[in-house]
């Protein structure tokens, strides 16, 4: 007997309303079927379409001379570049063709590794106009993550820059490909866009400028029509165990849900201008910085820099610059630049916001109310959108203006979401008032079908730990009202400036290095960056300084990760807390980097108890 719930009538008439509002080439013949027990769910079969036909040429007519994208470069006293829809539709006609010309086809991968410019976004939406499925693996990921990340996604050709600017730094992408495909012959093609015109080495027959092939393309490139579960997108992210995972957005799907959630959410008027500040390496750039303003006839705007360069006050700057509507960030930077004094927003008018967005890790209270005094004046509604990589857009939000909000509560579902909370038996907590781990109960348009390649996997992490629902890996807490506010996660995934982090992946990057012998990471609390990262090692022989030991554990982890997974803190130990079967104990180490001694529990069944004292004793915060 199937455990997994179907999708109720009213819901089943939601979704069909919405996908309604759409170009279709052929219209569905089944609006979903398959279920949570079977993993096998699909939606819009038999249905015929392309993306880019919904968020390019149907805005044609009207919109034709309206802004699509505002780009907003890494210095400020370069010119910011727009396209209207009708430049931006020539753009990604061009690319396509160029696309073609190199021999992509329907179904092939192509990979980006690039800076936030116009090109990466042009990009991946030629991709979709022709069928080819893009895969973006973000630019502070190391080039041996990139190797892998090329290997596992089948990608025979990669769009890079010369180099990337970010801040007062060039991150030269183009060497760090070289590095990458040293010995991967299957990369027939490189395609370099022009940037920081640092040099480069190009290898005849393999490597390419863009500006010199974009030249010759035509501007009209004809859509493809996919189905509507044909492959969009391969977007990696970390997990609790192995490598990083390659989840496959499919069209329609994604489509619709990323369209609605960000009318419905952010309840932009036609001449609003929304800026998602996330890069496109990451979800949030796929979906609220290029899909969803665009399918919605949006202007979008794209930032190449940082928060912080070339000083605090460029959001702020940005913001009155561009009169800009909504703001879309996370956390982590509010907070950052809340460190800077909050005289500093008070500088420019922000008087062209109306709504601002929280999205990729908890907001805590002290934030949201810097956030809405400072940024948002106390008129603008802040909107706290819970989501993930594998669910394709927002799932519990606050809708702006109409929903009551409450500072760190991401408040109720969005319509056709059936978010469950169950206990660590997987029993469903019916109580309104409880607390759990936080599951999906029915299929939503969005979530991601597979894992590229290993749909076991996929079934194994998402729908194995409770028959017939979706696990998202966080835990949650239900009030009265209904309002949900996220706690965090519950597995060995860690939120480092919004970005996820998989502690496993840390220690084997770690533990690769021959001076370790092992190693526990765990997340901690960080006034910033939600949570930092704290490495527990043992290591091989005594004859080295902590300064050494920590030089060589960043640089093994930068080499192997990149950057963004450098531990924070590292303690050297003499042993790890384990089980009698050897398994570390990281709840115990978590307890003590959040300094919950207190509840550390009973250590007496540990293997070795002596340990945890002495750790207790060195530990770093
Ligand atoms: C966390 C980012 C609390 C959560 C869109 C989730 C959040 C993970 C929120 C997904 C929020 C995201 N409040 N936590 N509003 N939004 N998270 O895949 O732990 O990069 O599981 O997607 O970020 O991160 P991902």
């Amino acid at each position: 007997m199937s455990t997994s719930t179907m999708l109720s009538v009213e819901n089943h008439d939601y979704w069909t309303s919405v996908a309604n509002t759409f170009v279709w080439k052929k219209k569905w013949t089944t609006l979903q079927s398959g279920n949570f027990d079977e993993v096998n769910v699909e939606w819009f079969k038999g249905a015929k379409l392309n993306i880019t036909e919904n968020c390019l040429d149907r805005h044609l007519e009207k919109r034709r001379h309206k802004k699509a994208l505002i780009f907003e470069p890494n210095n400020p006293s370069e010119a910011a570049q727009f396209f209207t829809y009708g430049e931006l539709h020539i753009s990604v006609c061009r690319f396509a063709n160029l696309l073609k010309k190199k021999g992509v086809q329907k179904g092939d991968v192509v990979c980006f590794y690039m800076g936030m410019t116009p090109e990466l976004m042009i990009g991946i939406l030629a991709c979709a106009r022709i069928g080819a499925i893009h895969t973006v693996v973000f630019g502070g990921f190391s080039p041996q993550s990139l190797k892998g990340r090329l290997i596992d996604s089948n990608a025979k050709i990669i769009i890079t820059h010369d180099g990337a600017f970010r801040g007062d730094k060039v991150t030269p992408l183009k060497s760090m490909v070289d590095e990458a495909i040293t010995d991967l012959a299957k990369i027939e093609t490189v395609l370099v866009v022009k940037r920081t015109l640092n040099e480069v080495t190009m290898k005849e027959g393999r490597d390419y400028f863009y500006d010199v092939l974009i030249k010759d393309c035509e501007l009209y490139c004809p859509i493809v029509e996919v189905d509507a579960e044909d492959p969009l997108f391969i977007l990696y992210t970390s997990g609790s165990t192995g490598n990083p995972k390659g989840l496959v957005h499919t069209t329609a799907g994604y489509m619709v849900h990323v369209a609605n959630s960000f009318k419905d959410v952010f309840q932009t008027k036609e001449t609003d201008i929304f800026w998602c500040t996330a890069d496109i390496g990451w979800i949030t750039g796929h979906s609220y910085l290029t899909y969803g303003p665009l399918l919605n006839g949006a202007t979008t705007v794209m930032y190449e820099g940082i928060p912080t360069h070339p000083t605090p006050a460029r959001f702020w700057e940005t913001i009155e610059k561009h009169k800009i509507s909504h703001l879309y960030t996370a956390p982590t930077a509010i907070r950052a630049l809340e460190s800077y004094g909050s005289d500093i927003p008070g500088r420019f008018s922000l008087k062209s916001l109306k709504v601002l967005g929280s999205v990729g890790e908890p907001i805590n209270e002290e934030a949201w109310q810097w956030y809405h005094k400072y940024v948002g004046k106390e008129r603008c509604p802040i909107v706290d959108t819970w989501w993930q990589t594998e669910t394709g857009g927002i799932l519990i939000s606050p809708i702006a203006g109409i929903t009551k909000t409450i500072p760190s509560y991401a408040t109720l579902p969005l319509k056709g979401v059936e978010p469950v909370l169950v206990n660590e038996k997987g029993i469903e907590q019916t109580e309104m008032v409880s607390e759990g781990h936080l599951c999906i109960k029915t299929p939503w348009p969005g979530l991601a079908r597979t894992i590229y390649g290993d749909h076991e996997r996929y079934k194994q992490t998402y729908f194995s730990t409770y028959k017939g629902l979706y696990f998202t890996g966080d835990g949650a807490k239900r009030e009265s009202n209904g309002y949900y506010r996220i706690t965090g996660r519950v597995d060995d995934v860690i939120n480092v400036s919004g970005h996820r982090i998989g502690t496993a992946e840390v220690e084997d990057a770690i533990n690769a290095h021959d001076l370790i012998i092992e190693s526990a990471v765990v997340g901690y609390p960080h006034p910033i960056k939600g949570q930092g990262i704290y490495a527990f090692v043992i290591c091989m022989d005594h004859s080295h300084t902590q300064e050494e030991i920590e030089k060589q554990i960043k640089d093994s982890v930068q080499k192997i990760i990149g950057p963004i997974a450098k531990p924070d803190l590292i303690q050297v130990v003499a042993g790890l807390p384990k089980t009698r079967s050897g398994k570390i104990m990281r709840r115990i180490l978590r307890k003590i980097v959040e300094n919950d001694i207190a509840n550390i529990g009973d250590t007496s069944t540990l293997l070795n108890p002596e340990c945890v004292e002495k750790i207790i004793k060195d530990k770093k915060i």
